[in-house]
């Protein structure tokens, strides 16, 4: 089979990532777009990381953890009252939870967000933990920052907040239940934590899996939010590259089909069906993330025309965006973006990232 990518885009994309990585190790989502300015995610860099590992990288995946560690050491009170409150029945509101994205040098930034996301808690120390087994860096002083996390999620992960796409904070949302689950058992697997908090932080996995089962199946097949028989392609990431479920099960079956039929066109992968950021175009960081799950299904030939997909998109100075608008599912709402906050975010990292990490599981 040919290459499907070409090598000047895998090098366009290493350079993108690495170039723009500050020295303390945080990833900004896109140089120049104007709302993700001057902030790195939790998320984004946690799969920011997790590609560039799984491309070979081993010092800035590392240093974007260092960069973790430090921001929750810096906020350890905050986190320590959080959990405190929760535990006396008085949780703290969710404007005072942890934020999904901090300033270059962790701080919270003078702009208001929808920040209360708990998913990239639990997907930073996945991430780790692929980084840990992969090239055998040390986790230990990774340890503190693991284990408050853990603690915090613990202490709410049954809490309403944000999804993946910063949007209804009024629900639990199934992708950010996965992510959880995902960080939890990685948690365990670091062997970083004392045995009573490893032995909490498996049964707390174990007890958020069920709740998924329980209340987060429709028809065979994961949901969008508990209440909402809907799909988001941020489903798909539960199979791989998390491995919360099995790959090769039905729920797997069943929910990448269910995204096939409503998200996809020609390898082009949309959030969900009522998307109307930038008139809802299709992202290739989703085609990316489909196309892991297919390869970790041994089918190969849909992970490769998913991907195809995604490289296709990049522009002539082989950037890739974040989404793209020749089939937008609300067109009418395209221009009231671009007034707002300027033409998409091109280059976004995470598309970069993503390109690499189902390149790596291709190649
Ligand atoms: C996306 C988030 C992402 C952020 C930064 C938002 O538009 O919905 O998933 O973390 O941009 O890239």
């Amino acid at each position: 089979m040919p290459p499907a990518v070409d090598p000047a885009l895998l090098t366009r994309s290493r350079d993108v990532i690495l170039s723009l990585q500050l020295p303390n190790g945080a990833f900004p989502a896109s140089p120049t777009f104007s709302a993700y300015q001057g902030y790195c995610w939790f998320r984004d860099g946690a799969f920011i990381a997790d590609g560039l590992s799984a491309d070979g990288s081993v010092d800035s995946p590392t240093a974007f953890f260092s960069w973790c560690a430090t921001v929750l050491d810096r906020y350890t009170p905050q986190i320590e009252e959080i959990i405190a409150r929760a535990g006396a029945g008085d949780p703290v509101p969710g404007s005072q939870m942890l934020p999904a994205r901090y300033t270059f040098d962790g701080g919270l930034g003078a702009d208001d967000w929808t920040d209360f996301q708990l998913d990239g808690y639990g997907t930073w120390i996945w991430a780790l933990d692929e980084h840990v087994r992969r090239h055998g860096v040390d986790p230990s002083p990774f340890a503190a920052a693991v284990a408050i996390t853990v603690r915090y999620l613990l202490s709410s992960w049954q809490r309403s907040c944000y999804d993946w796409w910063e949007e209804h904070a009024e629900q639990v949302h199934v992708s950010t239940l996965g992510c959880i689950v995902a960080g939890l058992r990685s948690a365990v697997s670091l062997g970083v934590l004392d045995d009573v908090l490893a032995s909490r932080a498996a049964q707390g996995a174990d007890d958020v899996l069920a709740f998924i089962l329980e209340r987060g199946v429709h028809d065979g097949r994961l949901v969008k939010w508990i209440g909402n028989p809907d799909v988001d392609a941020s489903l798909s990431a539960l199979f791989a590259p998390l491995r919360v479920f099995d790959p090769a099960s039905d729920l797997a079956t069943e929910t990448l089909a269910a995204i096939g039929r409503d998200l996809e066109v020609d390898g082009g992968v949309y959030r969900f069906r009522a998307d109307t950021f930038f008139g809802g175009g299709r992202w290739p960081l989703l085609s990316c993330f489909k196309g892991l799950a297919h390869a970790a299904r041994g089918e190969r030939d849909e992970a490769q025309r998913l991907l195809a997909w995604a490289v296709a998109q990049a522009t002539d100075t082989l950037d890739l965006p974040e989404q793209v608008s020749d089939r937008l599912l609300d067109p009418s709402m395209e221009e009231y973006w671009i007034n707002r906050w300027g033409p998409v975010a091109t280059p976004l990292l995470w598309s970069h990232a993503m390109v690499l990490r189902l390149n790596a599981e291709l190649s």
